[in-house]
This record gives C-alpha cells, sequence and structure tokens, in this order.
C-alpha cells in the first residue's frame, strides 16, 4: 500500500506568476509597448490613450530606410523565435510526462472503484459478510479514500499544463507576425524579455515536474563497461541540450575521463574524446553540470571544477570540515567520502565531519564559486547509506549497495525534514557504487558492478487549482 503524498503548496503559484509573465510578454510585444518612442532609429511613434478593452492604441511611421529584410536583427528575432518554439517543445516533453505520471495514478483507481462496490454491496446485505472482512474492507477503504481528491488535483494538473502550452503557442504566433515587421521593436528589451521569459518557464517546469519520489523503474542496463566501480553521467543543468556522456572507470586515483558524442556512442563504444585530469579524483560523486565537471580531489576535501569545453580547472576549493580519504564513505567505501549531484534547484554536495558525527549533511553550493549557501544535518548516518540522490530539493537515501536495497530514508530541504520511506528498486548485479539522478532526464544513474545502468522514476506531485 502506497503511503499518498500530501498535496504541494507552492508550485500554483508559481506557476500563474509564470503565465501572469507570459501575459505581460504578449502585452509588452503589442506595438505600443515594446517601442521605445522616439529612439535613434527614426521611428516615430504616436500612441493614444487606452481604447474601452484597455488596449493600447498606437500608429508608427516607419523610415523607409530601416525596412530591409536582410537587417541582421530579423535573423536575431527569428532566434528567438526558435527559443520559444524549443520552449514550447519542453512543455510538451512536460506534457508526457506528466501523462505517464496520471496513468500510475489511473492504474490504482480501479482498486479504489473496486473495494467501494464491494463495500456497498457488503453494507447492503451484511449477512454476506463476516465482521472481521468487514472490518478489513472498511480498513482498506479508509486508506484508499484521500486517493479518490488526489485524482481530481492530477486532473486539474493537466488542465493547467495545456493552459500553459496554449500561451506558449500564442507568444510563438505572436513572435512570428511580428517577425514580418521586423525594425518596429527594440530588440534588446524584446530579447531580454524572452530570456526572461524562458527562465520563469523553465523554472515554472521544474517546479510542475517536480514531487515526491514513489517508484523506481525496472532498469535498462545500457552498456556493459570499466571496472566493478566507477562513475558516468550526462550534465545535469537545466535548460540544456548537451547530449555527451561521460564516463570515469574507478574510484582511486583516476584522472581519465571518456567524453562521448551522444548515448547511442556511449553503447557502442565509439566516438569519444579522453579528458586528463591534472588533478586525480577520489570516489564516485562527481557530477557534470553546465558543462563542466565537479569533484572530490584525491585525499583531500578539495572540490575541482574542470571545464571542458577549455580543458581546464576554473576552480578549487575546500569542503569545509567535510571528512575525506575514506574517512565516512557510503557503505561500500571506496573514497566515496563527498558526493556530487544536482537536481532541479541547483548544485548539492552530501557529505560529513566530525562534529557531524558521521551523519550525512547536505550543501547547497554555488556552482560559480563552489561556496556553500546553506546546509542540513539529516541525522542520517552515512555509513549506514548505500548510496544518496537528490530530486527537487528531497535527499534520498539507500539502505545498502548490495541486492534487496530500498529508498529507504528522505530529508526534505524545503521543510527541514525526514521521514523514512520503503521504495523497492532491483538491483540488477548486486553491487552499486554510484547512483545519481538527472533531472534533465528524469532518471537514475547506476554504476553496478561494471555494467551502466539507468532507472526511470515515478514523481507524485499535486497542485491546487484553487491555490
Ligand atoms: C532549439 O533547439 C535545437 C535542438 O534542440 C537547437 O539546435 C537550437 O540551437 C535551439 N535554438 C535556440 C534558439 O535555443
Ligand atoms: C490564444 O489565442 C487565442 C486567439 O487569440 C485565444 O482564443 C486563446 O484563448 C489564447 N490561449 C491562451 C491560453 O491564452
Ligand atoms: C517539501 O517537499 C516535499 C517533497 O517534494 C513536499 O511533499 C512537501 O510538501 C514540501 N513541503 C513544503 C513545506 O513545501
Ligand atoms: C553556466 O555557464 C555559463 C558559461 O559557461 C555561465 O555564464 C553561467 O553563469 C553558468 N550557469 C550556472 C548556473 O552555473
Ligand atoms: C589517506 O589514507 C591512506 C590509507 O589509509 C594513508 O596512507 C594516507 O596517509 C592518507 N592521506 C591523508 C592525506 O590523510
Ligand atoms: C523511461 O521512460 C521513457 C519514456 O516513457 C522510455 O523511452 C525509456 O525507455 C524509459 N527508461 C527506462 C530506464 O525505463
Amino acid at each position: 500500500m502506497h503511503t499518498l503524498p500530501a498535496p504541494g503548496e507552492e508550485n500554483m503559484s508559481a506557476l500563474r506568476s509564470s503565465l501572469v509573465l507570459l501575459r505581460m510578454l504578449l502585452l509588452a510585444l503589442a506595438p505600443c509597448e515594446a517601442l521605445y518612442p522616439g529612439t535613434d532609429e527614426g521611428w516615430q511613434v504616436y500612441s493614444s490613450a487606452s481604447d474601452p478593452d484597455g488596449k493600447c492604441v498606437c500608429t508608427v511611421v516607419a523610415p523607409a530606410r530601416n525596412l530591409c529584410k536582410r537587417d541582421p536583427r530579423s535573423r536575431q528575432l527569428r532566434l528567438l523565435t526558435e527559443q520559444v518554439q524549443n520552449v514550447s517543445q519542453s512543455v510538451e516533453v512536460l506534457d508526457l510526462r506528466t501523462s505517464r505520471d496520471l496513468q500510475y495514478v489511473r492504474d490504482t483507481e480501479p482498486l479504489l472503484k473496486g473495494v467501494e462496490g464491494r463495500l456497498n454491496i457488503y453494507t447492503a446485505n451484511p449477512h454476506s459478510l463476516t465482521s472481521k472482512g468487514l472490518q478489513e474492507l472498511k480498513g482498506q477503504m479508509s486508506q484508499l479514500r484521500p486517493l479518490s481528491s488526489v485524482v481530481e488535483q492530477y486532473r486539474s494538473d493537466l488542465l493547467t499544463l495545456a493552459l500553459l502550452r496554449g500561451e506558449v503557442l500564442n507568444l510563438s504566433v505572436t513572435l512570428t507576425t511580428i517577425q514580418e515587421e521586423v525594425g518596429a521593436y527594440d530588440y534588446e528589451e524584446l530579447q531580454q524579455r524572452v530570456l526572461l521569459l524562458e527562465t520563469r518557464l523553465h523554472s515554472c517546469m521544474n517546479k510542475l515536474g517536480c514531487g515526491r519520489l514513489t517508484g523506481v523503474s525496472i532498469p535498462i542496463t545500457v552498456r556493459a563497461s570499466g571496472s566493478r566501480f566507477g562513475s558516468w553521467m550526462t550534465d545535469a543543468m537545466i535548460p540544456s541540450s548537451d547530449s555527451r556522456v561521460w564516463s570515469m572507470d574507478g574510484y582511486y586515483k583516476g584522472r581519465r575521463v571518456l567524453e562521448f558524442r551522444t548515448m547511442g556512442d556511449f553503447t557502442r563504444g565509439q566516438n569519444f574524446v579522453q579528458h586528463l585530469l591534472p588533478h586525480p579524483w577520489a570516489g564516485t560523486g562527481h557530477v557534470v553540470y553546465n558543462g563542466s565537471l565537479y569533484y572530490n580531489k584525491h585525499q583531500s576535501n578539495i572540490l575541482v571544477q574542470y571545464h571542458f569545453r577549455s580543458r581546464s580547472v576554473l576552480l578549487q576549493r575546500s569542503l569545509s570540515g567535510a571528512g575525506y580519504n575514506n574517512t565516512f564513505p557510503y557503505s561500500w567505501g571506496g573514497s566515496s567520502d563527498i558526493d556530487l549531484m544536482a537536481d532541479e534547484t541547483g548544485l548539492w554536495a552530501i557529505y560529513t565531519s566530525i562534529p557531524n558525527a558521521g551523519n550525512i549533511q547536505v550543501s547547497r553550493l554555488d556552482p560559480r564559486t563552489l561556496d556553500v549557501l546553506q546546509s542540513w544535518n539529516t541525522g542520517f548516518p552515512k555509513r549506514s547509506a548505500g548510496e544518496a540522490f537528490m530530486i527537487c530539493g528531497t535527499l534520498y537515501v539507500t539502505n545498502s549497495h548490495l541486492a534487496g536495497a530500498k529508498v529507504h530514508f528522505a530529508y526534505h530541504t524545503n521543510s527541514s525534514t525526514y521521514e523514512y520511506t520503503d521504495i523497492p528498486f532491483h538491483n540488477l548485479y548486486s553491487h552499486i557504487s554510484m547512483m545519481d539522478y538527472n533531472p534533465r532526464e528524469r532518471a537514475l544513474y547506476t554504476w553496478n558492478n561494471g555494467h551502466q545502468v539507468i532507472y526511470n522514476v515515478t514523481l507524485f506531485h499535486v497542485i491546487r487549482s484553487d491555490g
């Protein structure tokens, strides 16, 4: 029996402000608002008072010399249009995922209806059932009942999503229309607004896509490569169209990072380049975020940011107080003292220190400086943890690296509270030395005894439509 998560509170207001922003943008794209009257372009703008509908009425007189369609800014505008189209594609993807999650909820509906039906029969004819059976059914029923309202709320999520998609579509149309009137807008302003919109939309979608972990899918083995221990990943930054795959074999003093062009290339072991890190790594807790590898330097608690494109170290910084050199590893050892990861909300370090008595500490990091922005002490002993990963600001901890492991503990940084969970997953090759969530793929990447394995996750979220 699944325990039902409590409805989320904050998501709706985030979504709403995003929708408001969209409307603002649509308004801003109406000629009157987007123009700087009397800019040096030689445009003449005559704006009058609002019409009865509240719309701005204006007349623009353009100088003939600016009507050239090859204006470089016309290309810029096309780019903006494309960006909006990309965002709208992301909305589609999210919609698909939400529908997939909804299916999970729907699957439990027949169960609910079935129990309800039987209960009705027994209530009408009490003699058809022993009192013990009736009690059992009633118990089951009261456990199931909250699901019903949750299902309804979930449906409203989909409606909200459809609305969002509609807005993006409208925006896209507006942009295409004004493309034909190139020159009539202040491009910098326009670009700023679209960038802002894009950022807000992505953060909104991340929140929409966020929720509690309720299930881990059956695994898919992507490849068998490398030694027993290691780590592999794709870039965890959102938004990003980077599809490269990185692989780092071993946990002790490694320096060789393989970079594959695509997941397909990784699967076939072809089309890769090699990066030789200037400083060796410790453990398997590395993460690729925004085009850089963040990792723990061998026999130290120094974090290193290695930038792939420039092939250079951008930052090195000690994670103050953090245990290292196999002092506080996960249950499997392997110098896994410091585990770096990223979720929808940013970059994180999972580690422990002597003052924390070996209990897992979660710290949010600034990816640009590696400063610790905020820390939480979870109270969960790190040596009893198989692995740990972050999803939507919640830390999930498994109770073993061996067969039979479960996601056993969850710590919510938003409320500084924890709970015990019981989420099973199939440990195919019996020894997991790395397990990290990738928020772009919404998948768990694991290194299991020389196999690279992926799991999908089901995140359960509810957005209140009355919020
Ligand atoms: C839109 O997405 C495509 C494919 O993901 C990418 O090649 C293109 O650069 C993106 N365009 C913009 C303007 O972000
Ligand atoms: C998009 O525009 C159409 C036509 O202007 C309008 O009917 C529709 O309500 C708009 N959709 C949204 C989600 O605003
Ligand atoms: C914290 O996050 C969890 C999991 O995402 C969510 O269920 C819970 O409602 C959130 N609590 C607060 C106070 O926002
Ligand atoms: C991502 O990298 C770009 C340039 O490489 C930088 O401008 C931007 O600030 C970075 N963003 C984050 C969140 O680190
Ligand atoms: C790390 O541990 C190894 C083996 O236990 C030891 O030989 C070495 O001196 C330690 N290094 C540091 C910097 O603590
Ligand atoms: C995850 O879900 C996607 C979309 O349904 C599917 O294409 C992919 O194969 C799944 N991956 C795993 C590991 O189940």
